[in-house]
């Protein structure tokens, strides 16, 4: 039955964490899948996420399943975290929300929904995107179409030929891919003006935005973050949204996410959404509860959630320091390359512009892991290792 099937390489940047695991290289650095780590290169569990799990330890009565959507009262959160408490969206109750496994989850919903019910189901993703968006969107049916984003001449945005390639290519109906923050894979985000000039052209164009915001926190400020989805989203009749909770609560492997429909009326956003059902249960039925419940229990314990709120900022920045002594370290060698652009980058991520060979140079010479497109995970950088780090880039770039 199998024996035509023959072994596919694994997801790249999945493969990286195996390999940097089985390195008994004891300088090794892993500067690859997006995971935060603190200054000794843990993912540690938060403190408030250790105190919602005491309360829940004690407080949870049943392990019986939740319904497709998850807990209805999560929907909330999820809300008020996206665009605000004050959100008149929420008070006209045009938003619906589903507890999703991730903000992966979310995505393969979203993909569904639009692959089974849009008439075009054409997307167009920045280029480059995150890896798995692909995958996902094509295994909903998907037509992927990419837009210029990433220039690597200016390490900043190819903002012209972005608005240029969608005025003269994107139709009617055409859903649009954004990063809401912290682009991953490169850093490079979107200024509050380039979102306002990109809601203007998806309101003429009739497009559907879908927001991937997988980083919220990590950026400049959990409500700073989200500026540019609250924008279109007050412009905008229409939007999907896909968000995360692993990185911003640290429960990467709770499997924590939302998936948030946005309508012309509650009427449609409830029509809609009854349909977005349909595609959650023929994915994974209903989704796991624990994460959900840790988020819960913290947004809404006042103590705790500022207990949060502190870690989210420390989270961040950590990362903002680093992004700095980065780029000093790097300067004080005498490498040739200026690196200076990585300060403005914001998440986890910078594309760092080390080519394919400098990468794997890296990783076979110095272990040093770092995704072959350059990206590195600005978290995985340490005081005790960003010497040994700076110096091997130097010697490797020249
Ligand atoms: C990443 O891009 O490293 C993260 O989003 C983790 C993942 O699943 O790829």
């Amino acid at each position: 039955m199998f024996k035509h099937l023959s072994a596919v390489p694994g997801d790249p940047l999945l493969a990286l964490i195996i390999a940097h695991r089985n390195d008994p290289n004891p300088k090794k650095i892993d500067l690859g899948v997006g995971v935060y780590k603190d200054d000794n290169g843990n993912t540690p569990v938060l403190n408030s996420v250790k105190k919602a799990e005491a309360i829940l330890l004690q407080q949870e009565d049943s392990k019986s399943y939740l319904g497709i959507n998850g807990a209805p009262e999560f929907a909330t959160v999820i809300q008020e975290l996206l665009l605000g408490k004050e959100s008149t969206i929420i008070q006209d109750k045009r938003i619906f929300s589903a507890q999703t496994p991730g903000g992966t989850g979310a995505l393969k919903v979203a993909a569904d929904f639009i692959g089974a019910n849009l008439p075009n189901p054409r997307i167009w993703v920045s280029d480059p995107t995150w890896g798995n968006h692909l995958p996902i969107f094509r295994s909903a049916g998907l037509n992927i179409e990419t837009y210029p984003y990433y220039d690597p001449e200016t390490n900043g945005i190819r903002f012209d030929d972005m608005i240029a390639t969608l005025k003269a290519q994107a139709k009617a109906g055409d859903t649009i891919l954004l990063h809401a923050c912290c682009h991953n894979p490169t850093g490079v985000d979107l200024s509050f003006s380039q979102w306002e000039a990109i809601t203007t052209l998806v309101k003429e164009k009739g497009m559907l935005p879908l927001v991937d915001a997988a980083y919220q926190g990590f950026g400049d400020g959990l409500d700073e973050d989200m500026a540019g989805l609250r924008h279109m989203a007050s412009i905008i009749p229409n939007m999907l949204i896909c968000n995360s909770f692993s990185k911003n609560f640290g429960i990467y492997r709770e499997r924590c996410g939302g998936l948030s429909i946005i309508a012309e009326t509650s009427e449609e956003a409830s029509n809609a959404y009854s349909i977005i059902g349909l595609a959650i249960r023929a994915n994974y039925s209903m989704p796991p509860a624990h994460g959900a419940a840790v988020v819960y229990t913290i947004m809404n314990d006042p103590d705790l959630k500022a207990e949060w709120t502190d870690e989210v900022s420390s989270m961040r920045n950590r990362i903002n320091t680093l992004r700095s002594k980065l780029v000093e370290k790097l300067a004080s060698t005498d490498v040739k390359k200026d690196f200076s652009f990585i300060r403005a980058q914001r998440g986890m991520f910078s594309y760092s512009g080390l080519t394919l060979e400098q990468v794997r140079t890296l990783r076979s010479e110095y272990s040093i892991y770092i995704a072959d497109t350059g990206r590195m995970n600005i978290a995985g950088i340490t005081d005790e290792n960003i010497d040994y780090l700076c110096d091997a880039i130097a010697t490797v770039v020249g």
